[in-house]
């Protein structure tokens, strides 16, 4: 199965994205390290520890990373996820303690002990990825991709060029995309083509395991904030898990090869992710861009995946 670590900011979107690929025997997750991001990262570090404590798989070695962005103030989604950052479902007190060393450490450790390559999956800012490629350049060989959530080639949720992963740190973003690594963009594109309906949140109710049930109590809470008509959406999109449907079935979506550079200055623009989806530059291609989904397959794949629960 292929080797992955997932640096994500749980997070109801990024506890899913945990929730299905400890469903997936496709993925070996050899870490789970936490940004700041969504929260706090006291609280996302503490959220990926309950979640991994849920799904039983405390086996995972996780460690938290940067309290904040390489140069700016952290910026909080407290308005998407809550006070604790999983607002909605009674969730259980962690069982085990997170490594005693930072999330670049833990990522360096495991691409140095690593006899294939590993794919990193960031689903929050991307802080701790580019201290890690920054600080390790000899490691850049053992990784494989970078597949990741954030971005978007027309409009942004955070503002309205940029999309929040992205704005958090975008110096970060822009060491990212600068680094030579291949990179697969879930960006809002396609995220919001995964949109999860209320039919679909009632047959996950219906599968009646522990986990399906928090995951539902999870989407209950997750839609709130989407059912604001200015959004126009039916549902609510499921950015962070379109990054493990991607790497269990990437015939679910359509992507198009792509120069993709990060606006780290504009006044307008700021944490824009600048797609040049035409060729319109002689930028070197960098990204996998994604931007289509087979919705109904998507969603059957989460369903079918929480019934193994
Ligand atoms: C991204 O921002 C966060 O709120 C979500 O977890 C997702 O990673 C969407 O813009
Ligand atoms: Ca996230």
């Amino acid at each position: 199965s292929r080797p992955i670590i997932i640096d994500c900011d749980p997070g109801h979107d990024d506890a899913i994205a945990l929730i299905l690929a400890c469903a997936s025997p496709e993925l070996d997750i050899k870490a789970v390290t936490t940004s700041a991001g969504n929260q706090t990262p006291e609280k996302t570090l503490h959220n990926a520890l309950r979640i991994l404590t849920l799904v039983g798989r405390t086996d995972i070695p996780v460690a938290g990373g940067a309290l904040q962005p390489l140069s700016r103030e952290l910026i909080i989604a407290d308005n998407v996820h809550g006070e604790t950052g999983l607002d909605g479902p009674v969730l259980p007190e962690p069982t085990f303690e997170p490594q005693p060393c930072h999330a670049v450490e833990l990522m360096a450790k495991v691409l140095t002990e690593s006899t294939e390559p590993v794919t990193l999956v960031p689903t929050g800012p991307l802080t701790n990825i580019a201290l890690l490629l920054a600080t390790h350049r000899e490691l850049h060989s053992k990784i494989d991709s970078i597949v990741l959530m954030g971005g978007a080639a027309e409009v942004g949720n955070w503002t309205p060029a940029a999309e929040f992963n992205i704005y958090v740190d975008p110096e970060a973003a822009d060491i990212v995309f600068k680094s030579g690594i291949p990179i697969t963009m879930c960006g809002l594109d396609v995220t919001h083509r995964a949109q999860i309906m209320d039919e679909d949140i009632e047959k996950i109710r219906e599968i009646n395991n522990p986990v399906a049930q928090v995951t539902a109590e999870l989407l209950d809470f997750f839609m709130i904030y989407h059912r604001d008509p200015k959004w126009g959406f039916e549902g609510a999109p499921l950015h962070d898990p379109c990054t493990i449907a991607w790497l269990l079935k990437p015939t679910l979506f359509a992507s198009i090869n792509c120069w993709v550079g990060v606006e780290t200055q504009g006044s307008h623009t700021l944490g824009m992710t600048v797609v040049d989806r035409y060729q319109l530059t002689d930028n070197p291609i960098n990204t996998t861009v994604l931007f289509d989904v087979n919705r109904r397959g998507f969603v059957d794949l989460l369903v079918e995946r929480l019934a193994n629960y």
